[in-house]
């Protein structure tokens, strides 16, 4: 089965540095695949999240790769890493140790040939953490998961907790309807970036990233 996962990634994707961290190169479905056009049945994959690269993602990672001291020598987990960018900039910025984790099974693979990719080492799960004590880690990455309502307050209410248990929260994110202005008037803005040009195209026409820490 993982070997079918990874054949079928790596024969649908592309590697990209086009986005907010080009040192990075991860596997895509950008506009030169042809899957990027495909009508929905000829899609091999079910909600391929994984196989973009967020703009709330992006600038969490930017915002590691730029701020080592953000991760170095701490125990980072990625919630919903999708594509594994946030936590290969953690590993690379000298982390203790990385968890990437998703509940899909497919966006473990891809992080896991990302790392590859990336040259770097880091775990992976696919367990449903949310609701976690997270008591192996010091800092709970979360890149572009406040795109659903419903999804966002448990989240947020489950952040809040940790949070106030002493664990570091940074949330990457574009302006999602989730992360309210109550939201943020509880974080302090960390980082604003620009988003590359073919990035802002792909996204709805966000032209800008956030990061945030949960006070
Ligand atoms: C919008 S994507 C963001 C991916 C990545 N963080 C980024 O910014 O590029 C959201 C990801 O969260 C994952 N996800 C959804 N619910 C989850 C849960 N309860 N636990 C872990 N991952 C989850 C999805 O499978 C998807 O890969």
């Amino acid at each position: 089965m993982l070997k079918e996962i990874t054949s079928l990634i790596l024969k649908h994707t592309l590697v990209s540095r086009r986005h907010l961290t080009p040192e990075l190169a991860l596997r895509l479905i950008t506009p030169d695949c042809p899957l990027w056009r495909a009508g929905e049945g000829d899609v091999p994959f079910k909600d391929p999240f994984w196989a973009f690269y967020w703009p709330g993602g992006q600038a969490t990672a930017r915002y590691i790769l730029d701020n080592g001291e953000s991760v170095k020598n701490l125990r980072i987990l990625d919630i919903g890493c999708g594509c594994g960018a946030g936590s290969i900039a953690a590993a690379k910025m000298n982390a203790k140790q990385v968890l990437a984790n998703d509940i899909d099974k497919y966006a473990v693979t891809a992080t896991n040939i990302n790392a590859e990719l990336n040259k770097v080492n880091l775990e992976t799960n696919t367990d449903n953490l949310i609701g976690d004590d997270c008591e192996h880690f010091d800092t709970i990455l979360i890149g572009d998961m406040f795109y659903d309502e419903e999804f966002a307050n448990v989240l947020f209410k489950w952040l809040d907790r940790i949070s106030a248990n002493g664990k570091t929260v940074l949330i990457g994110d574009p302006g999602r309807h989730g992360l309210t202005e109550k939201r943020r008037s509880r974080m302090t803005l960390l980082a604003q970036y620009k988003l590359p040009s073919d990035s802002a195209m792909e996204n709805n026409g966000f032209t800008h990233s956030t990061v945030w820490k949960l006070n």
